[in-house]
């Protein structure tokens, strides 16, 4: 067994140097290196990537490159571009890369059936003017990246209206049936192992619904996207409705396979291939780029330092761009069900965080609401601030030039802050009141810059997120492609459906709650 990644010279070097670093002020490191910003910038595609404004340097830079090595990040890179397995728990594989045509010969061949029927469908409905709306009924990773693409691309799509439902909360569906004309309406139900409690139930109930309305044969207006065929077929859509994607595509990875249908339908297929080609360059990119020079080998690198190095494990990142509000939800599974995680690959228990809380919202919304948090509250951790240069709409008037005004004046004030003596100066020489109207600065931020906001650069984008998700858990020694901390929670609702508050059955406080509601 090799040794713990926490045990080798590079991991203690990289400990020593965040130690010894711990009070740097990064304003100092601007007024050191006249060339920090292009030092710490990075470019692939259409992405940009400010880091100037982390904590970090060359050495960081470099001492990151180290444990990358001690980590073996070259040879689980390769593994994971070769198909070999990468997730050990599971004995797996994850070819997601390969459903957009990157990878080994046998994952793309494998991934091709399931991308043709994705198309063959995807044009069947936008054909036929009986198909107004489409219920796309899945949860996590089968609803959220889903839901991101309509959001952020959907609006001006001419393929009909598609409503993600994800909740067994039955107002969701409720909500989405309030919208839709039964007759008019394609249910797709989608589940990587189509047992998941809430999208059996949601899909059960939309086939009462369409019964109700007097539609023939409501199973015959499904169609199924998952990794189980034989249990879609057991459940009874027609074989040429199930639109298959392989058991390697994890479900937080899965929007490049059939999972992404709905874009396909509201925007047509060549959105779908554009997402797709943006995806397949950044793999390139991550594929081929040197480590130091690395789009998201850096920015998971980073993550790691941050995270792990510093024990700050919480990064808020906002989107200054309405079309990516639901960016920070789906990088909430993506890299919480990824990287939050307690043991290493091996099964040994980790002593340090791996992975950060991601949080966030939509600029500059939350700026009125969280931000006072980030400037001024005791709850260190980095924020990224993603924006676009290009506005989504053509409004002209000034939106755009505020909202990039506003995103930038973000990072800049968090690093300057204000000092005492300013704060004093702005409130009559009265101590409580400078105080608190001091901010101490020094807050460490990342920008990204995206030129554009279409379907190729949004593949740009969820692909970059992706490979940095996989370098931090490579830097920190865990295995990213499993999800057993969700089991537990999935076993123990079973049960309180099943035997409800019977006595013995759960903790005195559990069977109160199930008693108080009569289950
Ligand atoms: O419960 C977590 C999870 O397994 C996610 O990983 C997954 O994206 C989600 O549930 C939905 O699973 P499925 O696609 O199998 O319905």
């Amino acid at each position: 067994m090799a040794a713990p990644l926490d045990s080798t010279p590079a991991w203690h070097a990289v400990a020593a140097f965040a130690a010894s670093a711990g009070d740097v002020r990064i304003a100092t490191l601007f007024d050191t290196d006249p060339a920090r910003v292009q030092t710490l910038s990075r470019d692939a595609g259409n992405l940009h990537a400010d880091f100037a404004k982390l904590p970090v340097t060359s050495e960081t830079v470099a001492r990151l490159g180290d444990l990358a090595a001690a980590a073996d990040f070259d040879g689980w890179r390769a593994r994971l571009f070769g198909g070999a397995v990468v997730n050990p728990s599971e004995a797996r594989a994850a070819t997601h890369m390969a459903e957009r045509g990157v990878g080994s010969a046998a994952d793309v061949a494998a991934a091709a059936p399931g991308q043709a029927a994705l198309r063959r469908v995807a044009e069947a409905v936008r054909a036929d003017a009986s198909v107004a709306h489409v219920l796309h009924i899945g949860i996590g990773g089968s609803a959220l990246g889903p839901a991101l693409l309509l959001d952020a691309l959907g609006e001006h799509g001419d393929g009909p209206a598609v409503h993600v439902v994800a909740n067994i909360d039955g107002v969701a569906l409720a909500r989405a049936f309030s919208q839709c004309d039964p007759a008019r309406t394609l249910v797709v139900i989608v589940s990587k192992t189509f047992t998941t409690q809430e999208t059996m139930t949601n899909a059960e109930s939309a086939l009462a619904w369409l019964a109700a309305a007097g539609v023939a044969e409501p199973r015959a207006r499904c169609i199924a996207v998952t990794a189980a065929p034989k249990r879609a077929s057991a459940w009874g859509i027609a074989d040429d409705r199930i639109l298959p994607f392989a058991e390697t595509v994890g479900g937080r990875y899965s929007l490049w396979s059939a999972v992404g249908l709905p874009l396909a339908l509201r925007c047509g297929v060549a959105a779908f291939d554009a997402l797709q080609a943006g995806a397949a360059a950044i793999d390139e990119h991550f594929r081929d780029t040197p480590f130091a020079r690395n789009l998201p080998a850096m920015a998971g690198a980073f993550d790691v330092w941050s995270a792990t190095f510093r024990r700050q494990p919480v990064r808020a990142v906002f989107a200054y761009d309405e079309r990516l509000r639901l960016l920070p939800a789906f990088l909430q599974q993506l890299e919480m069900e990824s990287n939050g995680k307690r043991v290493a690959r091996d099964g040994a228990v980790l002593d340090y965080p791996a992975g950060a809380v991601t949080w966030g919202g939509t600029g500059t919304d939350a700026q009125h609401a969280v931000f006072q948090l980030l400037h001024q509250g005791n709850h260190p951790g980095p924020v990224e601030f993603v924006a676009v240069i290009r506005p989504g709409h053509a409004l002209g008037g000034d939106h755009h030039r505020q909202l990039l005004a506003n995103c930038f004046a973000q990072g800049a004030a968090l690093l300057r802050g204000r000092t005492v003596e300013a704060a004093l100066a702005l409130s009559g020489g009265d101590p409580a009141l400078a105080a608190a109207k001091t901010f101490p600065g020094n807050r460490p931020s990342a920008t990204l810059l995206l030129d554009r906001l279409d379907a190729f650069t949004l593949g740009q984008l969820l692909a970059f997120y992706e490979h940095r998700t996989f370098t931090a858990a490579c830097l920190t020694g865990i295995n990213p492609f499993d999800q057993w901390g969700v089991e537990l929670g999935k076993e123990m609702a079973n049960a309180a459906q099943d035997s409800g508050g019977a006595a013995g059955t759960f903790d005195a406080s559990t069977a109160d709650l199930l008693r108080r509601c009569g289950l």
